[in-house]
């Protein structure tokens, strides 16, 4: 293993991984989601998505990435040197750009709302003026820029100092505080007049919306809120000891990543319908919606505030695990040094922020794009944190399946004396279920 790399404790790496998985993507990306494609049967897909797919992809890029010690790249030219299989690494570490720059945007924004909230903004808020307040917000040109600088200053800042002395601390107090604050909403959100038809909205699922749409977006959301499908478990794993057992890792971080996820819906619409708001309203649902929780919550600003803060901080152990991907990379490959690969990556993730940052009212030509008739943030989503993702992830499943070979996989997933009674499932569906479920989703998108 590279020198300077560090290393993950046992509990530390469940901490790291778990903190890598909540995020944004939990919080504000399945909200959004959820309501722009019907509800529950989204959410039913979603579900199907994680154990079925989601599940066997993260054990198995963990158990690359212990078995290698390397980031993505490193990792398939370790196992199948002087092969194609690198450019899945490529395409990882390209991807890791990409998702960076527009998360920033979010989690920026995300700052800015918890200092709205300790200014007192959020006091009397209703739907109709928090609406406004969020179009008023997206609108200014330089905040949004600066608050993404900020952000991404603040991951650079943290990954530039190694990963077990920035990841591990943070995870451990303040999930615990952030889960609290959730608890709280979902009481204020399902005490709301008219809280019961968000309640049917999410759960009832309409089947004859089914289509490759759908099943697409699904799957995305699974890989997106797991953090899979562009190496950043192949570069965790790298960090952890033969001791750990993979499996059972795998399961937790799962669980606690889902149930985040699926707590979250459980506080979103039913204040969207309670509200009167729309659910398909796209990546502003959150910021539209929380603030009136808030404002009808005694203590509310305070709460407020903590919220966005705690929200803040766990989009940071999310985007620094997406800059460790490409950090590792350069460190590894390139014999660069952390901190200037840092400041670089997070140089360029910028520079391809900012359209993202600009494109919800600041520039119009950025906010409904001609053809795609999205707005930037959307559409790099939607490449990046779909399609790259689910790409990503299938060749992954055929490189574990078929190249390295599920029995290698299992021999280190079982180093040490660790038991895996799941390792038949496992085998099937990384060699088959994986892989022929994502090729005839991507048919299915064609027809
Ligand atoms: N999973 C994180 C979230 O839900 C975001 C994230 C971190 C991610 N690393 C990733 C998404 C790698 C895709 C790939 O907020």
């Amino acid at each position: 293993m590279a020198q300077d790399r560090g290393h993950f404790s046992r509990i530390g790496f469940i901490l790291a991984a778990a903190g890598s998985a909540v995020g944004l993507g939990n919080i504000w990306r399945f909200p959004t989601t959820v309501g722009s494609n019907g509800g529950g049967l989204f959410v039913l897909l979603y579900i199907v998505s994680v154990i079925l797919i989601a599940l066997p992809v993260l054990i198995a890029e963990i158990t690359l990435g212990r078995a290698t010690g390397k980031n993505p790249v490193g990792a398939f030219m370790a196992i199948q040197p002087g092969t194609p299989w690198k450019f899945v690494g490529y395409l990882g570490v390209i991807t890791a750009f990409m998702i960076l720059s527009y998360y920033s945007v979010i989690a920026g924004r995300a700052i800015g709302y918890f200092v709205k909230a300790l200014l007192g903004h959020f006091s009397g808020m209703t739907a109709e003026s928090s609406t406004a307040m969020y179009s008023q917000f997206t609108v200014n040109f330089p905040l949004q820029l600066g608050l993404l600088i900020l952000f991404i200053l603040l991951t650079v800042y943290v990954v530039s100092r190694g990963v077990s002395g920035g990841i591990e601390r943070y995870s451990k107090i303040l999930m615990p505080v952030l889960l609290g604050i959730l608890c709280l909403l979902l009481i204020r959100s399902l005490t709301l007049k008219g809280a019961m038809r968000g309640i049917e909205f999410y759960l009832k699922p309409d089947f004859s919306a089914f289509n490759a749409r759908v099943v697409v977006a699904a799957m995305g959301q699974a890989f997106f809120s797991l953090s899979l499908g562009m190496g950043t478990m192949i570069t965790y794993g790298s960090y952890i000891s033969k001791k750990d057992n993979i499996p059972a890792s795998a399961g937790w971080i799962t669980l606690f990543d889902t149930g985040i996820a699926i707590f979250a819906g459980f506080i979103i619409f039913p204040a969207i319908f309670a509200l009167g708001m729309d659910p398909n309203q796209g990546s502003g649902i959150m910021f539209n919606t929380l603030p009136v929780l808030f404002a009808k919550m005694p203590g509310g600003s305070i709460f407020g505030a903590f919220f966005f803060l705690l929200l803040s901080i766990a989009a940071l152990t999310s985007t620094i695990s997406i800059l460790e991907v490409a950090v590792a990379y350069y460190i590894d490959e390139k014999k660069k040094q952390r901190t200037r690969a840092a400041a670089v990556i997070g140089f360029v993730a910028l520079l391809f922020g900012i359209p993202s940052a600009l494109s919800d009212g600041a520039v119009p030509f950025l906010t409904d794009l001609p053809v795609v008739k999205m707005g930037w943030l959307g559409l790099w989503d939607y490449i990046w944190g779909n399609m790259s993702l689910a790409i990503g992830a299938f060749f992954i499943a055929l490189f574990v399946g078929y190249a390295w070979k599920t029995s290698n996989a299992l021999a280190e997933i079982r180093s040490e004396n660790q038991g895996f009674r799941m390792a038949g499932a496992w085998t099937f569906a990384i060699k088959y279920v994986v892989p022929v479920f994502i090729l005839a989703i991507f048919i299915g998108l064609l027809l």
